[in-house]
Formats: structure tokens, C-alpha cells, sequence
């Protein structure tokens, strides 16, 4: 049989409600917060993401989705969103709208990471951006925006925020990280011992325990900060401690991906195992200029949502099925098509209905408007079609009710109802 590729998900009905739930809601309190949608292709040049996302970074090293296609052009399969919509920003002009620019996107991403809870090789995300606003107080709305989203939600997660310096102040900070881990050398695993020449910062994020003992006393970014720097991180602690959101500054935290600068940050989920980050963002001043557009600032997120849906199920969080208005059980030939037509016409009056389409006998139609918990059911028989009249049986302790045997007089009881 075949079986779906390792790290992709089916995602199911009963699942997908709570995706729509979810995705609905991102959408409306992105709109609401003044942001646009933007629809972005799901394969790049790879250039894009070499460039973009870094090539110190995991994605670029081991974890992209990159083919020739049929012209020899080197694509990849989007591994995240922020290249691709700056690389859309730049392209289409919109680095000359009145800033900020604010926009959100709903995207499939694809990385080759090994599958586990939370953790797929296709993945959901809902991502946001803002360009062209530097001010600590534009981190922290956006940091407040998440927020929002994850308690309407109803999300438990926490913020922890850091502040990963400028590409003035980091080459010091590399220097004293450098100084530090070049003493263990002998206990390093080896991609932190790459990671010391190439991007010692990252050794930080690592998640051998040896290595992340080792971190635990290395140098703090924030002790490095250039004065710029600690100017803007004490003003977006100031911005979320004056609007009343919690945080705690993790000097640990540097992100995955090497474009970021200044603020980062993470809301972390307890409640669903090991991939317990929900959200994961920060400021990439310089990533659109590194993409060939002017010198315009950068900050934003990305939520992954199957992380989403797995605490809203650690919570209970159920969406279920709606159901129909009413079922059209029917006998014998005219009756089925008579159910057919009246199906059309009904929906077209905005009722909710289902009719026989498999052939069952009428206890089974009986049974299967039960299972479907539809609120009436009503048997089409030669009786009904002579006579004109049916009978719109309640399922649910509501009142029986006789009507014409026309769209007009079902529609109008079952609405009345
Ligand atoms: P990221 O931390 O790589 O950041 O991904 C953001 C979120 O996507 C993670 O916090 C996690 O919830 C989810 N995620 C990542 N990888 C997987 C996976 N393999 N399976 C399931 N979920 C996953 C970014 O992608 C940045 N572009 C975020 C950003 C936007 N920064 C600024 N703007």
C-alpha cells in the first residue's frame, strides 16, 4: 500500500475544523492589527534561502528541500516565510509604500528535520512581518500581538525574549564566545566545533547535553551589547512591562536562522513535549538590504500551527462537525429524485440538508440522520408525493411540524423552528 512520504501529515477532518478555527481567527486579529495578507510561492530560487535564512544556519546546511527543474534552475521548497515575502516586498515595489508595512501570511513550509511530536518535514505556519518601523515599541506590539492571538486562542504560553546585538556589537561578542568554547574544544560535539569558526553563537542552541552544559556559563549576548543596542533592548522590556506582558529575558534564546538582529524571542508552550516553542520571531534589520532592497527595517514572527493545535488539544479543545438541518429520507425512485431536486432548491434558501445518495433502506437513512445529528428528518414516500404534505420529524425533543412538500414551506418550518 502506498503510505504517505515520513514527516508529511494527513490531516483529517475533525483536525482540519480546528486548523479553520484557528486560521480563521489568526487571519481576523491580523486584520484587525492593521496587517495585509500576502500570498508567496512555495518554491524559491535557492539562492534565496542561501542568502536569507544564512548559510551557517541548520536550514541552509542539512534541512532544505532543493531540486533541478526541468531548465536546470536550483529551487527549494520554502522553508520558512520572511525571505520569500521580503524577496516579494523588493520585487514588487512595495519598499516605497508609507511605512510601516505590516503583513501576514498563511504558509506550508518544508524542512528535512527528523519527524517527531510537533515536529514535521511539512509544516503549517502563520507569519507576520513589519517593515520600516525601528522603534522598540513596534517589538513590542508585535510581541502583544502574538499574545493576543494565542489567548483568544485560549494558548497557554510563555514569553521569553533576548537580545542577540547588531553586526557592530557581534563580532565582540563572537570573540568572547569564541574565547570561551575554543577551551572545550576536546568535549564539543562536532557541529559545535564547525559552529566555533563559522557562527560560534549558535553553539548556544545546541541541544547535546554536553554542549548545553558547557553554554550554560558562557558569555551573555545582552553583557555585549553595543550602547545602541542595550538602548533598544531596555526599551522593548520597558514597552512590555508598561502594556502589562509578561516575559523573561533568556540569554539563552539566539534563533535558528542568521539573519536576525537585536530583539528575539519565543513563546514557549508546557504543555506539548519536547517542541515546545509555539512561536518564534524577532528583528532582521539588514536582511532586506542583504536581498538587494534599500535599507529598511524588519520584525516579525511565525506561529507553527500543528504546535498550536496540539496545546489546544492538551486543553480539551474540541470543533465539532455542523450539522445538517434536516435529512430527506426517501422511497422508491421518485421519491430519490424528488429528495435530489429539493436538496438544491433548499440549500439555495440556506437550509442545511443531506439526502440519500447511497441507496440505503429506510432504517439505515433513519440511522445515518441520527449519526449525523441532524435536527429533522423527513421520509419522501408515494404518500407524500401524492398528497403534497410531509412531515418534518424533530430529532432533537423539538416540535413535529407538517408541511407542503415544497422547498418554500420546509425552508420557512425549519427556520421557524
Ligand atoms: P522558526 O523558529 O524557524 O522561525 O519557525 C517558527 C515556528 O514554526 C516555530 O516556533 C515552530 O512553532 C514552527 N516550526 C518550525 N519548524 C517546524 C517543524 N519542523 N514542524 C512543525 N513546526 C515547526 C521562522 O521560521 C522565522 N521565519 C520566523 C520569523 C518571522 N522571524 C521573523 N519573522
Amino acid at each position: 500500500m502506498l503510505q504517505k512520504p515520513k514527516g508529511t501529515l494527513d490531516i483529517l477532518p475533525d483536525q482540519s475544523r480546528i486548523f479553520d478555527k484557528v486560521e480563521k481567527l489568526l487571519c481576523s486579529k491580523a486584520e484587525e492589527y492593521g496587517f495585509g495578507r500576502i500570498r508567496i510561492p512555495t518554491f524559491e530560487y535557492s539562492e534565496l534561502y542561501k542568502r536569507g535564512v544564512g548559510q551557517s544556519s541548520d536550514i541552509v546546511q542539512k534541512e532544505m528541500y532543493s531540486f533541478f527543474d526541468n531548465d536546470g534552475r536550483n529551487l527549494t521548497l520554502r522553508p520558512e516565510g520572511t525571505a520569500g515575502v521580503v524577496r516579494a516586498v523588493i520585487e514588487n515595489a512595495l519598499v516605497n509604500e508609507s511605512m510601516p508595512l505590516s503583513l501576514y501570511y498563511l504558509i506550508s513550509c518544508f524542512r528535512y528535520e527528523m519527524p517527531q511530536a510537533g515536529r514535521s518535514r511539512e509544516f503549517y505556519q502563520f507569519g507576520a512581518e513589519v517593515f520600516g518601523a525601528d522603534i522598540p515599541s513596534c517589538d513590542a506590539d508585535v510581541m502583544r500581538m502574538v499574545s493576543d492571538m494565542l489567548s483568544s486562542l485560549g494558548v497557554k504560553a510563555s514569553l521569553e525574549i533576548n537580545s542577540i546585538g547588531c553586526r557592530h556589537c557581534r563580532p565582540k561578542y563572537h570573540k568572547a564566545l569564541r574565547d570561551y568554547f575554543g577551551k572545550f574544544r576536546d568535549q564539543l560535539c562536532p557541529t559545535c566545533l564547525e559552529r566555533l569558526e563559522t557562527n560560534p553563537l549558535r553553539i548556544l542552541d545546541c541541544k547535546s547535553p554536553i554542549c548545553k552544559g558547557i553554554a550554560a556559563d558562557a558569555p551573555r549576548t545582552v553583557d555585549h551589547l553595543c550602547a545602541p543596542c542595550r538602548e533598544h533592548f531596555e526599551g522593548v522590556c520597558g514597552c512590555l512591562d508598561a502594556a502589562g506582558i509578561s516575559y523573561t529575558v533568556n540569554p539563552r534564546i539566539v534563533r535558528g536562522l542568521d539573519y536576525y538582529q537585536r530583539t528575539v524571542f519565543e513563546f514557549i508552550s508546557g504543555d506539548i513535549g519536547a517542541q515546545s516553542t509555539v512561536c518564534g520571531g524577532g528583528r532582521y534589520n539588514g536582511l532586506v538590504e542583504e536581498l538587494g532592497g534599500p535599507d529598511l527595517s524588519g520584525v516579525g514572527f511565525a506561529m507553527g500551527l500543528t504546535r498550536i493545535i496540539l496545546a489546544l488539544k492538551a486543553a480539551g479543545v474540541t470543533a465539532d462537525e455542523t450539522p445538517p438541518d434536516i435529512c430527506l429520507a426517501s422511497m422508491g425512485e421518485a421519491a430519490s429524485k424528488r429528495a435530489f431536486v429539493l436538496a438544491g432548491e433548499l440549500r439555495e434558501r440556506g437550509v442545511r440538508v443531506m439526502f440519500d445518495q447511497v441507496g440505503r433502506s429506510l432504517k439505515a437513512q433513519m440511522k445515518f440522520a441520527d449519526k449525523k445529528n441532524a435536527r429533522f428528518v423527513a421520509v419522501i414516500g408515494d404518500s407524500e408525493l401524492e398528497n403534497g404534505r410531509i412531515t418534518l420529524k424533530s430529532m432533537k425533543g423539538e416540535e413535529n411540524r407538517e408541511v407542503s412538500l415544497d422547498a418554500e414551506g420546509i425552508a420557512l418550518a425549519v427556520k421557524k423552528a
